[in-house]
């Protein structure tokens, strides 16, 4: 905030263009400005030079000195320190503003996130889906923008066909298909399969019936979809992941006849080897994109025909702004490919949008496997954490369902959403499990630990213009942050921002209070001021720690 501030007054006041950040030497100064250097380039004079002139223009604003304290040339950079009471006016703008003076967009969003099989049990890569683009969504909600989630299922695919061949082969009644049933038959499948041609081929040619409309492999569809939902709906509730529409693969197929028609009006359309393809390529690419395939040679569609139907449907529906997808990084040629084809096609003015993300490792560096050495469902690493958990102290045991639930919801996401979303990273139950250290349950706890301070001392709602010692000063300043480590998250859709922005917070108040004993103090004045502090501490670790789908139990 305090950046933005000033960046703003330079702009009106300087007619040269420079951007105020965060001081990268805290020890120093609050702020800096490295442009002399870009600047010296282009006109010709010395870096020094430069930031003498910069200086001097900034030191003649009118009033500067109520802002500034402090403002040098060191090596070509300028240093800025801010004003004790220039810290405390953000301050009180910061805690009388319901959104921390973050600034509102309005756009119309969709995120698409989630993606779940039906008929397969949900794995830990879906998990990362569900948990990044949750997130998202709030952080986008929070901004004020109109956003509609999706969880666009796969319900359409060989996986149902396998299945219904199942089923058949079986002789399965309606009511003898149950969860326990899917988790079976759906692997078992999967399996034979992959050994044999002629059975695949079968289920092909079942799954390519359904989607053609056979009434009788849609029946079988329905029932298997409706059982499958029901058990992902209960692994979404309890990670508080939620959606504004249900829709799917299937229900994007009605649009794929209107679309075909129009990309043949258009032209775009041809036939390669006996399936029909759209060219994608361009010539700046640095790699080969290949066509996208709109229908194989059988006449199926597949995963990016439903994709663009998807796309024109959502175009129709809402005319979103932007459309937002989360998934596996290693669907991003899958991606390219779609929206290349759809901004050819001409069917949506939206920006097209995928954040891809790693893969969940062990602590060996392989994909992350439950202690029985199975590549785990969800559900099995929910219970797992949460046995780990408790395992950990004695009195966890006690804690309610509600509560543990949290805070496995606390390990999980922190541990998920604190790294750069293209990584890949280890999930060390173990390690995120501990309330100390870059974890969720040390957030939790600090939470916590702050609230009961103030729960038991009153405060009014003013702050004095005094700021007391250092570490009282760094956490002030720290608040300030809040909005543009906010905005970061927002414009890159990165979630890690407000992780490593809220994790600095709790350790400046951690600083703060062990330094600062409030109980004991006779000064009314700085005991209101610190109460004061610290109560938009918590309220800011509160909400953005909400942003990332973390709740505060009622005790640890
Ligand atoms: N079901 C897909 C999968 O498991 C993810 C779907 C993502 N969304 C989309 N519109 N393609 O990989």
């Amino acid at each position: 905030m305090i950046t933005n501030w000033l960046n703003e007054l330079l702009k009106k006041e300087l007619d040269v263009k420079v951007n105020v950040i965060q001081s990268n030497r805290p020890d120093l100064c609050d702020f800096q400005i490295d442009e002399a250097f870009k600047l010296a380039k282009e006109l010709h004079k010395s870096p020094f030079e430069i930031a003498n002139d910069i200086v001097e223009k900034i030191k003649n604003i009118n009033n500067i000195n109520d802002v500034i304290e402090n403002i040098e040339v060191v090596n070509g950079f300028i240093n800025i320190t801010v004003t004790n009471s220039f810290i405390n006016k953000m301050l009180v703008m910061i805690n009388n503003d319901d959104k921390y003076c973050i600034k509102p967009e309005k756009k119309k969003v969709v995120i698409d996130y989630g993606g779940p099989n039906v008929a397969k049990p949900l794995h830990v890569g879906h998990l990362r889906s569900a948990i990044i683009g949750e997130s998202i969504k709030r952080i986008l909600r929070y901004k004020g923008n109109d956003v509609i989630a999706d969880v666009h299922l796969g319900d359409y695919g060989l996986q149902i066909g396998e299945v219904i061949y199942a089923i058949q082969h079986d002789g399965k009644k309606d009511e003898e298909i149950t969860l326990e049933y899917l988790n079976e038959a759906y692997p078992r499948m999967s399996g034979i399969c992959k050994e044999n041609e002629d059975i695949k081929k079968e289920c092909e040619e079942i799954t390519k019936k359904m989607q053609d409309g056979d009434p009788e492999y849609n029946r079988l569809c329905d029932i298997i979809c409706d059982i499958s939902i029901k058990d992902i709906k209960g692994i979404y509730e309890d990670l508080s992941v939620s959606f504004d529409l249900w829709e799917s693969e299937k229900s994007a197929y009605k649009y794929i006849n209107e679309l075909e028609e129009l990309l043949n009006k258009k032209g775009l359309l041809y036939t390669s080897q006996g399936a029909e393809v759209i060219d994608v390529a361009e010539e700046t690419d640095s790699k080969e994109i290949p066509p996208m395939i709109f229908k194989k040679s059988n006449g199926a569609y597949l995963y990016g025909t439903t994709d663009m139907a998807t796309i024109y449907d959502r175009e129709n529906k809402f005319q979103p702004d932007n459309i937002i997808y989360i998934t596996d990084d290693r669907q991003s040629m899958h991606f390219t490919q779609v929206f290349r084809s759809s901004l050819k096609a001409g069917i949506t003015d939206a920006t097209l949008e995928h954040k891809g993300y790693g893969t969940v490792n062990g602590p060996d560096g392989k994909p992350f496997k439950t202690r029985a050495g199975n590549a785990p469902s969800l559900r099995d690493m929910l219970n797992e954490t949460r046995d780990i958990f408790i395992s950990k102290k004695e009195d966890n045991k006690d804690m309610s369902d509600e509560d543990l639930n949290k805070i496995v919801n606390a390990i999980i996401k922190f541990a998920d959403l604190q790294n750069n979303l293209t990584n890949d990273y280890i999930f060390d139950i173990n390690k995120f499990s501990n309330t100390a250290g870059k974890t969720g349950p040390y957030m939790q706890y600090t939470v916590l630990r702050l609230k009961k301070i103030l729960a038991s001392e009153s405060f009014d709602n003013n702050l004095t213009d005094t700021i007391y010692n250092e570490v009282d000063r760094n956490l002030r300043l720290k608040i300030t942050n809040i909005a543009s480590a906010f905005d970061k998250a927002y414009e890159n859709r990165m979630p890690s921002y407000i992780v490593d922005y809220i994790y600095d917070l709790a350790n400046e108040a951690n600083n703060f209070y062990q330094l600062n004993h409030i109980a004991g103090l006779d000064d009314k004045t700085k005991k209101n001021d610190w109460l004061y502090v610290l109560n938009v501490t918590v309220n800011i670790l509160t909400d953005m720690l909400k942003l990332i789908g973390i709740e505060i139990p009622s005790y640890m």
